[in-house]
């Protein structure tokens, strides 16, 4: 595990754009894995910079995002499908017919999970798999449980998760309880893994996570095992290390 210490939350969001950028620099047709929430969207702030004055290009880019909400159609401006296109895919020069995302609108939840792991089989597994943290240590949606998920799988939001994501739906009860998720094991797969984080609210969580117990009561833990695993936070986030 590396861990970089950036000063504040621009800073994390630059460097973690720097190891974007060289991997898609160094491989065109990279597969990345992409996520959602705040904290990544300065990252892509800085990719979308970055592809305007003629550094980086999509161009040949793969993506496969880790989750989506149960039950939010495309065009809602809370699905990941519609956050991904609004901070990212329309903005770069990625062909939007080499992204992907679960499908929130596949009522049978077996049959959408099966279809997702095959799409991550069919492109060839993640080459950099970008992820946040959430506040109880859940990556993409893999909330605290007995065990690790393997692939894809349907998952109940657990009241804190859906507390904290409230603030991006007009009430707490338009949040969506169910999810659509990339599993642990598929996120163990990719061949290199950065996860981003700021703030003081995540202090606590990042240490647990990246220094305590490997444990699927705090899932980002597992990532303490990846070969080739970067944590990019800021020094707010870095205050109990
Ligand atoms: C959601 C997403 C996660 C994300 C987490 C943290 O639950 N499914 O992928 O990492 O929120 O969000 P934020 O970056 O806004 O703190």
């Amino acid at each position: 595990m590396r861990v970089i210490v950036a000063k504040d939350y621009e800073e994390m969001s630059r460097k973690a754009a720097n190891l974007i950028a060289a991997q898609i620099t160094l491989k065109p047709e990279s597969v990345l894995g992409l996520a959602t929430g705040s904290t990544p969207l300065g990252t892509y702030k800085e990719l979308i910079a970055r592809c305007a004055a003629g550094d980086i290009s999509f161009a040949q880019v793969t993506s496969v995002n880790l989750d989506e909400y149960r039950g939010l159609p495309r065009d809602n401006d809370q699905s990941y499908y519609y956050f991904m296109h609004h901070n990212l895919f329309s903005k770069v020069d990625i062909d939007c017919a080499r992204t992907h995302i679960p499908d929130g609108t596949e009522a049978d939840s077996a049959e959408a999970c099966r279809r997702y792991d095959e799409v991550v089989r069919s492109v060839g597994g993640v080459d950099l798999q970008l992820l946040g943290l959430g506040h109880n240590g859940h990556i993409g949606f893999n909330e605290p449980s007995d065990s690790f998920t393997k692939g894809t799988n349907c998952v109940n939001l657990t009241e804190s998760t859906i507390q904290a994501n409230a603030r991006f739906f007009a009430s707490e009860k338009d949040v969506p309880t169910q999810a659509y998720t990339m599993g642990i094991g598929t996120i163990m797969s990719a061949r290199r893994v950065l996860l981003v984080a700021n703030g003081e609210g995540k202090a606590e969580i990042v240490k647990k996570a990246f220094f305590g117990d490997i444990t699927p009561r705090v899932p980002a833990s597992i990532l303490q095992l990846h070969p080739d695993f970067t944590l990019v936070i800021d020094r707010a986030a870095a205050a109990l290390l």
